[in-house]
């Protein structure tokens, strides 16, 4: 296994430009599963370990792929398979996003069930009810979901969301762009990753009103065609970044970005001290005083992100105060807690709520990843303890952050990479 070693107390400092969102990659993936017309071509694609799981799952289905320079190239003509299995599914829960797409296009799909999650229960009632308004009949049995169009075709229907969901919404628009008639979806998740996945599929040639909103209207189409497509930033990747100069009163300049979607974030930098400029496509931050409590709430988009949750309390282990995060998306996404604490942290969790006692000196040691953005509080957390701080089972990381410690020694950091036995 691999672990990264950080020798801590190095300023972050320069100029870097963010990869392509992972989250927007995975659903776009899937989408090319609903034509055989020609072949995708999708740049900015992140050089990940989900996304080598997600294209392994396409050609298991028969698609073809080919991956190189962030350049990712599909055919889905060939698909003729429309079971995913459980080895490829438990290893990412975001394997859902097939479902949509190949009930579609072939009528039938059967998609393992996902299975649990290290940070709570993670049901897919919601994409199951999707379908289902669609007109699909849904079993579960011996493991599987197996979705099926009693009358041939998806017909069009009005779709309520009982909660914001990113997966569930992708999946019914996925569904509903080859559903015979109009869809409406309500509720649906408004989150860029949705935004863009409204985009790619008005480009194949759906009909989409309300993209970037919670209310989608979507006209189904006969058929649908590949195409070309300029994959967005990693909104995630890059609030990390920022995190990471905050944290050790450094200055960065992350480009290739569009703040416009990071609003809810940039606003609680400014408000923790830092400085935050933008133009069209970058934004720098200099952190150069002490850091400010500052109380955040995840969300659904536009508020503050659940996935920017963990680097959050990290550097609020810096601020000279108390500070509360509450996470009202994900309840118990709280793993990263104890490993920090491990550092000299001084967190506590009341139900969805962290209260962070700051500032704490931290000293490094050994910590153990548990999920990707948790991984990522680790990191830096590492990078501003005192010492070495060795985050093991970086496997976690390498799911979402291209080249991290790369990055981040370009950067300044002192990080690497090595090889180790955990047993
Ligand atoms: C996506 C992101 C993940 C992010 C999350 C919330 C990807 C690959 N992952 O996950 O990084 O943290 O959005 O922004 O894009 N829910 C149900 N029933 C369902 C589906 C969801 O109750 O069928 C609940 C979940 O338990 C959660 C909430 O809805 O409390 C939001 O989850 P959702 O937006 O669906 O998350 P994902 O799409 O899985």
């Amino acid at each position: 296994m691999d672990k990264l070693v950080i020798k801590g107390g190095h300023r972050i400092s320069g100029n870097i430009t963010a990869s392509g969102s992972k989250n927007t990659s995975l659903p776009i993936i899937a989408a090319t599963l609903l034509t055989g017309n020609g072949t995708f071509t999708l740049h900015r694609i992140p050089d990940l370990k989900d996304i080598t799981t997600f294209t392994q799952l396409l050609r298991q289905l028969g698609a073809e792929t080919a991956f190189s320079g962030n350049t990712l190239q599909i055919s889905s003509q060939n698909v003729t398979n429309v079971q995913a299995p459980y080895e490829l599914v438990k290893k990412m829960r975001a394997s859902i996003y097939v479902l949509g797409p190949m009930l579609a296009r072939f009528g039938h799909a059967r998609v393992s069930l996902p299975g649990g999650c290290a940070f709570g229960p993670r049901p897919i009632d919601l994409h199951l009810m999707a379908m289902e308004k669609l007109g699909a009949t849904i079993t579960i049995e011996t493991g599987f979901i197996d979705a099926t169009i009693p009358g041939g075709k998806l017909q069009g229907g009005h779709i309520v969301f009982p909660v914001s969901s990113v997966g569930a919404t992708g999946n019914a628009l996925m569904a509903a762009v080859l559903a015979e008639g109009t869809t409406t979806i309500s509720n649906a998740a408004a989150e860029p990753e949705i935004e863009t996945l409204c985009k790619f599929l008005i480009a194949m040639g759906a009909t989409i009103k309300g993209t970037g909103t919670t209310e989608l209207e979507i006209k189904g189409a006969n058929s649908l065609n590949a195409i070309e497509f300029h994959n967005v930033f990693d909104r995630i990747e890059a609030g990390t970044l920022l995190a990471a100069a905050a944290i050790t009163g450094g200055d960065i300049t992350v480009n290739g970005v569009d703040p416009e979607q990071m609003k809810a974030v940039l606003k609680k930098f400014v408000h923790a001290g830092c400085t935050v400029q933008t133009t069209e496509n970058s934004i720098t931050l200099k952190s150069q005083q002490k850091l400010l409590p500052t109380d955040v709430t995840a969300k659904p988009y536009p508020a503050f992100p659940t996935d920017m949750q963990a680097q959050w309390i990290a550097l609020m282990t810096q601020a000279d105060g108390t500070t509360s995060i509450t996470d009202k998306v994900y309840h118990e996404r709280f793993n990263h807690i104890p490993e920090l604490n491990r550092l000299g942290a001084h967190i506590e969790i009341h139900k969805n709520q962290a209260i962070v006692h700051g500032p704490q000196l931290l000293s490094g040691t050994k910590v153990m990843s548990t999920d990707l953005r948790a991984s990522a509080s680790l990191v830096l957390a590492g990078l501003v303890a005192q010492g070495t701080t060795e985050v093991l089972r970086v496997y976690h990381l390498d799911r979402g952050y291209e080249k991290i410690e790369i990055k981040l020694n370009s950067l300044g950091a002192d990080i690497s990479r090595e090889k180790y036995n955990e047993f």
